[in-house]
């Protein structure tokens, strides 16, 4: 997508669609002002429910009495980074379902941040997952988006780079888990190695030589072999800090011999949410080339039942040595990710957080908007809960409650893989922290945020993209 600086005024501008940013409670001065007389019989015809609130829209055809032939009135509020987030959003979006290929954006001058945020909020907007409807059907994305106003445009890099590895990351998960299974994950992230990002791919045969117990038994029920995937970002300089990001990458989730029910396995593809974020943020790294060093680790398998299925009362071998009792085999996210940080711990990261559509729990507790945020570094907290206002994603902090260790305590093994009903994220979080060893480290469960089925604002059903943005800025901050 390429955005081009223009001296033309909205009037003159010949595009599809001419975007203008509405301020809230709307007023005609202010559509006076940018488009004489028709702005504000636009705004007349938009009606009295349209106040130029975040996530409104108006459009119109313009009857050539401006050069563009439509014109979409967005509102954005108050005019906070996240209304215009929204609203350029909306706009994009709008303009991926018309297929309009030229649009202009009135935004009024904007500073850096709020710049940014359109940016984002456009790609965000833009994105489908059409590749598999037919040809007749499908909206190419706009080729061209004409800026109007003074913008600052110092952050494009970084927002165009977040914006590629969203998308990335939600054409990811859309892929079906036909398509998309362990092998064809590590593909992906090998497919973004250069000079900069290595990438190291172990096969079945690696990870059990490795002593990957978690991985290894919840890989072994399926007909796809599980792969561990371990990539680099490294700066050409010499790196700030040296911080790792931990994806939980099931590729699909059946349950395993707890089979999910009928509803459940409909979406399960979405499982490989936190492993779609970690090579979309790698995706973003690419571009920004920060001054930082970022580890990422994936555990890609498929949690599948059949004659070699792991069994309820196993006794897994987990790499760092701990062991772990089976008492349920839907539990499978924390098995993976008890390998993944095991061997996470072992690089000297000065932070590290893992990302996982980890508990239906999480889902229930905070719905379908938020992450949540697990950690015992209020410093770390802290820097995430900043990083996620930044990028306008919503987390919140649960605890992780020590007392509620307990509840993992097991008769045979170290410790049990389920803690019971209540506080069922918390006990997740519990059990990953059993495999940190000496490294700061926060979890973020995105049951909620990685997937919806229907449009949720201004994105389009599907993968969500969730924390892409949100890990970016905090790898790089
Ligand atoms: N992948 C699921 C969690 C999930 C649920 C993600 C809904 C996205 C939407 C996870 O592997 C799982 O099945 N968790 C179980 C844990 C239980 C068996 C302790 C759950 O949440 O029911
Ligand atoms: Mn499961
Ligand atoms: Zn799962």
């Amino acid at each position: 997508m390429n955005f081009i600086q223009s001296q033309t005024t909205p009037s003159a501008v010949e595009a599809d669609l001419l975007v203008v940013g509405v301020s809230a409670p709307a007023t005609p001065e202010e559509l006076t002002d940018t488009l004489g007389a028709f702005g504000a019989e636009c705004l007349a015809a938009a009606g009295s429910d349209f106040k130029g609130n975040a996530g409104q829209i108006a459009v119109f055809h313009t009857f050539g009495r401006v050069a563009s032939k439509r014109i979409a009135l967005v509102g954005v509020g108050s005019g906070s980074a996240g209304e215009y987030r929204r609203a350029f959003g909306r706009a994009g979006s709008e303009a991926r379902s018309r297929g309009d290929q030229t649009v202009a954006l009135s935004t009024g001058a904007l500073d850096a941040n709020r710049w940014q945020e359109v940016v984002e909020g456009w790609h965000e907007g833009v994105y489908r997952f059409d590749k598999y409807k037919a040809e007749e059907s499908r909206k190419a994305a706009p080729a061209s988006v004409i800026v109007l106003d003074d913008v600052d445009r110092s952050h494009n890099k970084q927002a165009s780079a977040i914006g590629m590895g969203r998308a990335l990351a939600r054409d990811l998960v859309n892929e079906p888990a036909d398509a998309l299974y362990p092998e064809t994950l590590a593909q992906q992230a090998l497919a973004l190695a250069n000079e900069q990002i290595s990438v190291e791919v172990w096969d079945f045969d690696r990870i059990k030589a490795a002593n990957m117990g978690g991985v290894e038994a919840v890989g072994k029920g399926s007909n796809r072999d599980p792969r561990f995937i371990h990539l680099v970002y490294r700066p050409n300089g010499p790196a700030r800090k040296k911080v790792g990001l931990v994806g939980k990458g099931v590729t699909y989730d059946a349950g395993g011999l707890n089979l999910k029910p009928g509803a459940g396995l409909q979406t399960m593809r979405c499982d490989m949410g936190g492993a779609a974020t970690v090579v979309g943020v790698f995706r973003a790294l690419a571009d920004i080339q920060p001054d930082v060093e970022v580890h990422g680790i994936i555990g890609a398998v498929e949690n599948m039942l059949g004659g070699s299925a792991y069994k309820l009362g196993d006794i897994l071998h987990i790499s760092n040595g701990k062991t772990v009792e089976v008492h349920n085999t839907d539990a499978e996210g924390r098995l993976v990710l008890a390998d993944c940080l095991s061997y996470a711990s072992k690089l000297e990261l000065d932070a590290m957080v893992d990302i996982a559509t980890l508990t239906g729990a999480c889902l229930v507790a905070l719905g379908e908007r938020y992450s949540g945020l697990f950690t015992g570094d209020d410093a770390l907290a802290n820097a995430i809960s900043q990083a996620a206002a930044d990028a306008g994603e919503d987390i919140w902090r649960l605890p992780l409650e020590a007392r509620y260790k307990e509840k993992l305590k097991a008769e045979w093994a170290d410790v049990k893989n389920v803690g019971g009903r209540a506080a069922g994220s918390i006990t997740a979080a519990l059990f990953l922290s059993h495999f940190v060893e000496d490294t700061r480290w926060a979890h973020l469960d995105i049951a909620g945020p990685a997937f919806s089925d229907k449009a949720v604002d201004h994105f389009s059903p599907g993968g969500l993209g969730a924390m892409v943005s949100t890990l970016t800025r905090w790898a790089t901050a």
